[in-house]
């Protein structure tokens, strides 16, 4: 495994538009694959996603079903490395899959660690918000998700079949120190 160097977490800031452009086109171009960061997919106009990001961050700007929250870029000092969601409570199928904390890692950085620092960041800004603990999840086959979890300390609780998406997705908390 290539060595990672130490990333800092950060909320998009509008200088961050080619950055975040660049990953996107990246992601497009290996598998099309936005798993843990959904929303990326589609952005093409980031003043709105700017935008969009604060709005989800307010309960009371979003759907009482919703849960707010929040993006981070991970950066080192060149680019955008990873992307994670903190999600501040579990409302609907959250609680079966999806939890509180998505993350990725742009796929030309993977298997250097990053994941594992992804998560440990996530982490951090998890009890900035406020949560002292962090359900996360990964479909059983993503043994690399996994990996990131058990290292970040996740105990299995349980593994969850949706019946609608036809996969299983492993149940882990996370104590936030
Ligand atoms: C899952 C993901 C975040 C892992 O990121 P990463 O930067 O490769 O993770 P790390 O380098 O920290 O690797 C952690 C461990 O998993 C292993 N690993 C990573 N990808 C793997 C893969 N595809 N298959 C098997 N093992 C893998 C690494 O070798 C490492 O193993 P080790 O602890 O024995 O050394 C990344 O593949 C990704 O962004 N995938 C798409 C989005 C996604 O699945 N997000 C998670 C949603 S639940």
């Amino acid at each position: 495994m290539e060595e990672s160097i130490v990333l800092i977490a950060r909320e998009f800031s509008k200088e961050d538009n080619g950055k975040l452009f660049e990953l996107i086109k990246e992601v497009k171009e290996y598998d099309g694959n936005f798993e843990g960061i959904d929303d990326i997919r589609n952005v093409t106009d980031y003043d709105m996603f700017l935008k969009d990001l604060e709005r989800r961050k307010h309960q009371n700007r979003i759907k009482p079903d919703y849960s707010p929250q929040t993006t981070f870029g991970a950066f080192d000092d060149e680019k955008l490395v990873g992307v994670f969601v903190v999600r501040h409570a579990l409302k609907g199928r959250l609680v079966n899959h999806g939890g509180n904390i998505g993350y990725f890692v742009r796929p030309s950085e993977r298997k250097k660690g990053y994941g594992k620092q992804v998560l440990s960041l996530s982490l951090e800004k998890a009890k900035e918000i406020g949560l002292e603990k962090a359900l996360v999840t990964c479909r059983v086959d993503n043994i690399g998700s996994a990996k990131v979890i058990e290292a970040n300390g996740g105990v299995l609780e349980n593994e969850y079949y949706d019946e609608g998406m036809n996969k299983t997705f492993k149940r882990y908390w996370i104590t936030i120190n």
